[in-house]
Parts: C-alpha cells; sequence; structure tokens
C-alpha cells in the first residue's frame, strides 16, 4: 500500500512525528505551507492561527507536489488548534476533494493536551469518514520526549502495517515475526525440500547463499513473517498485496500464502499461524477481503484454506506458474471480513 503523509506543522512537533512514521513505514511526505505563514511568536502565535482555525479558513499554500493517483492511502498530520485541525490542511482537503474519493486515510495530532479528541472527529467529518483507519494523538513530540509517545508511534505504524516493517504477532506456540538475513540457514534447511517450493510453486533452494538473496528480496515485502518455534524459522507465511499478488487489484484486499517445514507437518501450525495473520488483516490493516489459491492436487493446502474458513471461488484451468514456466489448474478461495467475523463468533 503506497502512502503520502500531508501534513502542516508550525514548530516541528508535527514534522518530525511525520518523519518518524515515514520512515517506519516507507511513505511520501507532503509538507504543506501556507504562502503567509502564520506569526510563531509572542501572543499573536496563538491568537492568530487560533482565530484561523476556528473560522474555518483555507490560506493559500505555496506550491506542492501531490501526485493523488500514486497513493491508496493519506495520513493526515496537524498540530491541534483551538480543538480542530489546522488551516492549511483545510485547504488541502478543499483543493482535492476529488482526488481523495476512495482512498483510506489515516491521522496523527500533536498537542498540548486539550481538544484532541473533538479535532480527531472534525478532521473526519470533513472527510467524510465514519473513522480512521488508525488515528494518534501525541503531547509535544519533540519538545516532551516521552516512551509514551514512541509506543504510540509504533502502535501506530503497526496498526496502518502495509510499509517496511512488519510487526510481531503471537500464537499459542509460535511467533511470526519479519525475515532476518542471519535466518538463512534456517531457511535452507527447510526450502531445499523439493516437497515444499515445488508444490507452491516455487524451485527448491540450492544454497544457503541463495536462500539469503530470497530473505532480503522477496521475503522482505511488507507483512512477511518467519514462522518461528522459539525464534527459529521453520515456515513463512505473508499477506502478499499491491504489485505483490495478482488475485486482486485492490488496495484492501490481500492473498495469503504460507509454507512450513516437512518435519512440523500434520501439527496444525500453519492454520494456527493463519488465523493470527488473518485477525492481522482484517482487524490491523483495514483489509475486507483475503484471497488465497492453491494448485490442484495440493491437498494438505486445501485443508489448512477450509480450517481457516475460506470459501471457493474460482478454477483456473491452465495457470503460468511463472517460476517453473509450466501451466498448472489452479483453486482459489476467498475469505470476506463478514465470514470472518461470523466465524469467530461461531
Ligand atoms: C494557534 C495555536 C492553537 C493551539 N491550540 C491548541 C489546542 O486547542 N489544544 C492543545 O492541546 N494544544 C494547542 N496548541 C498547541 C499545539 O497543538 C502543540 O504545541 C503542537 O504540538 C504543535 O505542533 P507543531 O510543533 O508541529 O506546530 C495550539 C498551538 C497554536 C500555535
Amino acid at each position: 500500500m503506497k502512502t503520502a503523509i500531508v501534513y502542516y506543522s508550525m514548530s516541528g512537533n508535527v514534522e518530525q512525528t511525520a518523519k518518524a512514521v515515514a520512515d517506519a513505514i516507507g511513505a511520501d511526505l507532503i509538507r504543506l505551507q501556507p504562502e503567509k505563514a502564520y506569526p510563531d511568536k509572542g501572543a499573536k502565535k496563538f491568537l492568530w492561527g487560533g482565530k484561523s482555525a476556528l473560522m474555518g479558513e483555507t490560506p493559500t499554500l505555496q506550491s506542492y507536489t501531490f501526485d493523488a493517483a500514486a497513493y491508496d492511502r493519506v495520513i493526515f498530520g496537524s498540530p491541534v488548534w483551538a480543538s480542530t485541525f489546522t488551516p492549511p490542511i483545510r485547504t488541502f482537503l478543499r483543493d482535492q476533494a476529488g482526488a481523495l474519493q476512495g482512498k483510506r486515510f489515516a491521522a496523527f495530532f500533536c498537542y498540548s493536551g486539550g481538544g484532541g479528541d473533538k479535532a480527531i472527529v472534525k478532521l473526519a467529518k470533513a472527510l467524510s469518514i465514519d473513522a480512521f483507519d488508525a488515528a494518534m494523538l501525541l503531547i509535544d513530540p519533540k519538545d516532551k520526549p516521552s516512551a509514551e509517545n514512541d509506543k504510540k508511534i509504533a502502535d501506530f505504524c503497526a496498526a496502518i502495517g502495509g510499509g517496511k516493517r512488519s510487526v510481531i504477532l503471537h500464537t499459542r506456540r509460535l511467533t511470526l515475526r519479519p525475515w532476518r538475513e542471519e535466518d538463512a540457514a534456517d531457511l535452507f534447511e527447510y526450502a531445499r525440500d523439493p516437497a515444499i517450493g515445488l508444490s507452491a510453486g516455487w524451485r527448491p533452494h540450492t544454497d544457503v547463499e541463495e536462500s539469503r538473496m530470497i530473505i532480503c528480496g522477496i521475503l522482505s515485502a511488507p507483512e512477511i513473517y518467519a514462522v518461528c518455534l522459539d525464534d527459529r524459522p521453520i515456515g513463512s507465511i505473508g499477506l502478499k498485496m499491491g504489485d505483490g499478488t495478482d488475485m486482486t487489484d485492490r488496495p484492501d484486499e490481500c492473498e495469503l500464502g504460507y509454507w512450513i517445514g516437512k518435519p512440523f507437518w500434520g501439527q496444525g501450525l500453519i492454520p494456527e499461524a493463519g488465523e493470527e495473520l488473518l485477525r492481522h488483516a482484517f482487524e490491523d490493516l483495514g483489509m475486507r477481503a483475503v484471497w488465497c489459491g492453491y494448485y490442484d492436487g495440493n491437498e494438505r493446502s486445501k485443508r489448512v484454506q477450509e480450517k481457516l474458513g475460506f470459501v471457493y471461488h474460482h478454477t483456473t484451468e491452465n495457470l503460468l506458474v511463472p517460476q517453473l514456466q509450466e501451466r498448472r489448474m489452479g483453486h482459489v478461495n476467498l475469505l470476506t471480513k463478514e465470514q470472518w467475523g461470523k466465524l469467530r463468533k461461531s
């Protein structure tokens, strides 16, 4: 998911936060600056800005580049002024109203401790949405650094997901964490086995160096996790999104993929990891549906998908398996958020 962080900052608190979030999730920064700067000192500072915010002014902005088509999600960053969002953000919303249609939204505010909740509600209202994918309030994070603010930023980035850094997830027996380069030997141990890769459509790894390259490339994509027992990887599971999947073009849908080393087959570990990853997809990442497929004859994978509640969607007779340059029959299943919610209740 490609994200833009659109922000205004008078004295650097929002700017510092915007940069931290951009670094963590790999977003582009778009800074808004009014042509006529607001006074930033003395009594005028609060009077002018406060009045402008209260009156819903839309100051003219210095030119900025925002290629709306390039982004699936926009995160707004603003100080709280007079319990609302700042006028430069209001100008942006007015000018980009059409371009923002269909995007996902998140927001964060820096403030001194009053009116933050109101500002979130007012910004959501201005965007005509009920709620943000994620929202965060920080008390002057540049001026008053605190562990609490750092944790809030980490949680906000985790809730947004889809960025460079994945979160760490836990199940009863497993930890799901990002792959690390030093996992190469463990990865090779299982991925060298033809029984693993060929049924999923990839060639067995030939040496540790190849495994290392695959960790640095394919497995470093967002939302791809090493399935770990006692912090040692025994398999992989992930949500492929954007260009990483050909099952959907929608930014709020993704594809579940997984494999586990042969010594661990038959213990229900992938369904256990899959359950947690589906929760993460629907609750933390705001997905509306998850796709999952298997090649004809891969009964093990089919059973995993049945256990997780996936519903048959369609079959493709002559599907190209790109890595192996061969054609197979592929079955595709779907699980919507609604179906998942019903399963959780039953
Ligand atoms: C004009 C103005 C109005 C403000 N109104 C509020 C407010 O209603 N509630 C609050 O908690 N802080 C308020 N503040 C404080 C800022 O929101 C806070 O210091 C914020 O962290 C500044 O972000 P920045 O450094 O990115 O500009 C106001 C500050 C200014 C300049």
